[in-house]
């Protein structure tokens, strides 16, 4: 069975675990737990195999992120979220890249940027072209979604078990 383990990255209360439950669980909560780390797996199919997917939801408090060098060597994909409501946890991504980079130097592993809370488009400090720029320049993918709304949810695991099948 092809078995793959996701990592999700980036600011605390972008909405990791809420992107994580709804595609889970297909539940939101208001509430904010901030998560020290939270393991999960799903089976789903593709292309008429199961796949078995291991997703690690990690915190984003400065507090842990010494912890990142560990997460990034062992995940074969990663998603990277920061909250369209938020210019500074679009500016706390590109060090996240580039450690990514760095530590899969040998061996690229498939990324996608989520800019996460799309549905608070009133309080928007980061425009959908800045991500997609991001996203260009970092030869990965870029998608908004919204936990809350269940916009584009899926499509952010299935964006990357694309490109782990393309690898
Ligand atoms: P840490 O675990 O501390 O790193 O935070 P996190 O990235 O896991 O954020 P979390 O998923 O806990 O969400 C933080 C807050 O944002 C919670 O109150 C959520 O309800 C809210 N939230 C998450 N996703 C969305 C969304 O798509 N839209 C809106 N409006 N709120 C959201
Ligand atoms: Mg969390």
């Amino acid at each position: 069975m092809l078995k793959y383990k996701i990592i999700l990255l980036g600011s605390g209360g972008v909405g990791k675990s809420a992107l994580t439950q709804r595609f889970i669980h297909g539940s939101f909560s208001e509430g904010y737990d901030p998560t020290i780390e939270d393991c999960y797996q799903k089976n789903i199919e593709v292309n008429n195999e199961t796949c078995q997917l291991e997703i690690l939801d990690t915190a984003g408090t400065e507090q842990f992120s010494s912890m990142r060098d560990v997460y990034i060597k062992s995940g074969d994909a990663f998603v990277i979220v920061y909250s369209i409501n938020s210019i500074s946890t679009f500016n706390d991504i590109q060090p996240i890249i580039d450690q990514i980079t760095t530590i899969k130097d040998s061996d690229p592993a498939p990324l996608i940027i989520v800019g996460n809370k799309c549905d608070l488009d009133d309080d928007r400090e980061v425009t959908e072209d800045l991500g997609q720029l991001l996203a260009k320049n970092s030869h990965c993918s870029f998608i908004e979604a919204s936990a809350k709304l269940d916009l584009n949810v899926n499509e952010i695991f299935y964006d990357l078990l694309r490109q782990l099948a393309n690898k």
